[in-house]
């Protein structure tokens, strides 16, 4: 099996590995890669948006079929290119992709479906968005529609706050061409759900919920960056839980994309607010795996990559409809010094030979110069996975690999997976 993962973070990474573990003889390709996954197969210097290299290297070197980690790919039409040329891939059309990057799209496709989500409107001209502000309830969420890199959405306390945040987007070229129309929707209290599933447009099946940390400092404070970490399993999410997510989210999802002439294929990622009514709203859809989710939901879902296959392949026959962990995973962000702002590169970093078992070292954001040194080359540098029998024990085990790498400035944070770990100890401390 010759298998070319597109992608060169830290997902990928993990991704490659998976695929390693549960196939070890397949061969691996990664485009572009990174240090990490040219130790588990061949990188090809290659964009992720470079279309042609990307279709012609999949016919050179015999790939059988093409997982695509980003976004950014999928929706300028990768997975439709190969498809087009007879290559099998996993991941959505174009078409299908823009319940990510149209954030105004999948506002409509939830509306049409009956998908609980804050409700909202869209605007691309700035009087009539000004207009609507000026009535609307504090706090309240201004994003920017298109792909913003996790950092489009801004919480405003006040309305002056929303109206400045709207200007800059529709006006002033914050976010560029993704900042051309502007999502303006209620502001939602609860907790925070990342629910992934894979589906070839008709069956479904559900992977075990995470929680991603997005802000920089513990006790989730400081400037939101690309994730600070995830865990799984998060036990609020029961099985009851992600049954009425399926029946209430992504069924209807891929029902009204397939209404539409888009139907979708790969994982379909919803960011869940679940209310303290139990209801899950949907804050927004991702086209593609989470990263950092999959750093720690690929270690504990041993032959999920045998799904990608089939579903590659056209030839998927799903026995579960929900896979289950089967271990606890916390996976912890080594970030640059200055991430997110101004990160520092360059500084030589030291992955000890042998990590303890139980944990795994992501990479991401490095780079190997010519002598040979691992070197930061960008704000999230590596993800340490650690394993264990509940989510304490495996942040242990992720905080002591964190400790064991090192680079000058490191940072990262040691409360990855919090609330479950506050959760597990109130209920073991209840009468
Ligand atoms: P998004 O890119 O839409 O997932 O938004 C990024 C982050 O902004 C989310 O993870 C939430 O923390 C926050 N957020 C987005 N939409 C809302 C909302 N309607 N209410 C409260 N927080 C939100
Ligand atoms: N962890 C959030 C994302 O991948 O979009």
């Amino acid at each position: 099996m010759r298998v070319l993962v597109v992608g060169g973070g830290g997902r990928e990474h993990a991704l490659c590995w998976a695929l390693k573990r549960d196939t070890p003889d397949a061969d691996l390709f990664a485009a572009p890669g990174n240090p990490g996954t040219a130790q588990l197969g061949t990188n090809l210097d290659i964009h992720v948006t470079a279309m042609d290299d990307l279709v012609q290297a999949v016919r050179r070197h015999h790939i059988d079929f093409t997982v695509v980690g980003p976004e950014a790919p999928l929706a300028a039409g990768l997975a439709d290119r190969l498809r087009a040329a007879g290559h099998p891939v996993f991941g959505p059309s174009q078409a299908a992709a823009r319940i990510e990057s149209s954030k105004a799209f999948a506002k409509d496709v939830m509306g049409q479906a009956r998908i609980p989500t804050a409700a909202s409107r869209s605007f691309t001209a700035l009087d009539p968005a000004l207009a609507y502000l000026k009535r609307h309830a504090e706090p309240l969420v201004v994003k920017a529609s298109g792909l913003a890199g996790g950092k489009g959405a801004v919480v405003c306390a006040t309305r002056d706050e929303a109206a400045r945040t709207v200007h800059a987007m529709l006006a002033g070229g914050a976010f560029g061409d993704a900042g051309r129309e502007v999502v303006v929707e209620e502001f939602l209290e609860g907790e925070e759900l990342s629910v992934l599933a894979l589906t070839d447009g008709e069956q479904l099946v559900v992977l075990p919920a995470a929680q991603d940390h997005k802000r920089l400092g513990e006790g989730d404070t400081g400037p939101n960056t690309g994730g600070m970490g995830a865990y799984c399993p998060v036990s609020i999410a029961t099985d009851g839980l992600l049954e009425r997510v399926r029946r209430q989210v992504l069924e209807p999802a891929l029902q009204e994309l397939a209404a539409r002439g888009a139907p979708y294929q790969g994982v379909l990622y919803a960011g869940l607010m679940l209310a303290a009514d139990g209801t899950p709203y949907v804050l927004e859809f991702n086209c593609r795996f989470g990263d950092p989710e999959t750093q720690a939901l690929v270690p504990v879902l041993p032959g999920i990559t045998a799904h990608l296959r089939d579903i590659a392949l056209g030839a998927w026959k799903p026995r579960e409809a929900i896979l289950s962990a089967s271990r606890a995973a916390v996976a912890t962000v080594l970030a640059a010094p200055g991430y997110p702002d101004t990160p520092r590169l360059g500084g030589a970093i030291v992955v000890p030979r042998d990590l303890e078992p139980g944990t795994l070292a992501f990479q991401a954001g490095t780079a190997r110069d010519a002598d040979g040194t691992l070197r930061v080359a960008g704000g999230r540098v590596l993800t340490v996975t650690g394993l264990g029998d509940t989510v304490a024990a495996a942040r242990e085990q992720s905080t002591r690999g964190c400790e064991l790498i090192g680079f000058d400035g490191k940072a990262y944070r040691r409360d990855i997976g919090w609330r479950q770990i506050r959760r597990t100890t109130e209920r073991a401390g209840a009468p």
